[in-house]
C-alpha cells in the first residue's frame, strides 16, 4: 500500500478528484494518509474534514529560513512514512532537502503541455492567459516528477485539451481542470502505486 502525502495551496479540486478515485476504487493500493497545506485557510483543508485523514498546515513564514521549513516538512512527511508526494495546486517552491530525500517521488500537476508555458511565472491563471495570448488551438495539462527545476522533471502522462474561440483564462482553466487535470493526476498516481512508472535515463517508461 502506497502512503500518499497530498501539499495544497487552495481550491483543492485535484485534491477531491484523487480523493474520490482513491474512495470509488480507480487508484488501486494507494491511500492519502496526509493532506498538507501551506496555507491554514485553504479551501482544500476544508475537503478534507470528516474524511478521517490526518491533515495541518506548515507555512514558511513560521519558520526562520527554508531549511528550517524543510525540517518541519520532512518530520511530518516521516511521521507517516510517506512514499509518494503529490503536488495538487501547491504554491510554494519546495526546499532542496525534500526533492533531494524523495527524488522520484515527488508529482506535480502541470496546467499546460510541458515544455509550452511552464517554468517560472507560469502558474495559476497566468498559465491559461498565456495560451490565450499566443493563440495556440491545444493546451492541456502535464503530470511530472518534480527535481530542482521548476516544471522540468520527466514527464508521467499528458492529456491535450481544445482552446476555443471565445475562451476566457477562466474558462480554460476550468476546461483543463475537468477534461486532463482531474483525469491525468489519479490516473498518475494508479500507475506509481502498481509500479507501472518507471524513470530511465530522465523519461518516464510506463510498464
Ligand atoms: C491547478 O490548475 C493545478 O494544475 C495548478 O493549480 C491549480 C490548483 O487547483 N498547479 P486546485 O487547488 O487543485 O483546485
Amino acid at each position: 500500500m502506497l502512503n500518499i502525502a497530498v501539499m495544497v495551496s487552495g481550491g483543492g479540486t485535484n485534491l477531491q478528484a484523487l480523493m474520490d478515485a482513491v474512495a470509488d476504487g480507480s487508484v488501486r493500493n494507494a491511500r492519502i494518509s496526509i493532506v498538507i497545506s501551506n496555507k491554514k485557510d485553504a479551501y482544500a483543508l476544508t475537503r478534507v474534514a470528516g474524511r478521517g485523514i490526518k491533515n495541518c498546515c506548515i507555512a514558511p513564514k513560521d519558520y526562520e529560513n527554508k531549511e528550517a521549513f524543510g525540517h518541519a516538512l520532512l518530520a511530518a512527511l516521516e511521521a507517516e512514512q510517506v512514499d509518494l508526494i503529490v503536488l495538487a495546486g501547491y504554491l510554494v517552491i519546495l526546499p532542496g532537502l525534500l526533492i533531494q530525500r524523495y527524488k522520484n517521488k515527488i508529482i506535480n500537476i502541470h496546467p499546460s503541455l510541458i515544455p509550452s508555458f511552464c517554468g517560472a511565472g507560469f502558474y495559476g491563471l497566468k498559465v491559461h492567459e498565456g495560451v490565450l495570448a499566443r493563440g495556440v488551438k491545444v493546451t492541456g495539462a502535464t503530470v511530472h516528477f518534480v527535481d530542482e527545476g521548476t516544471d522540468t522533471g520527466p514527464i508521467i502522462l499528458q492529456k491535450a485539451v481544445a482552446v476555443e474561440p471565445d475562451d476566457t483564462p477562466q474558462t480554460l482553466q476550468r476546461r483543463v481542470m475537468e477534461q486532463a487535470e482531474w483525469v491525468i493526476l489519479p490516473e498518475a498516481v494508479d500507475l506509481i502505486a502498481n509500479g507501472r512508472v518507471r524513470v530511465e535515463d530522465g523519461k518516464v517508461r510506463i510498464l
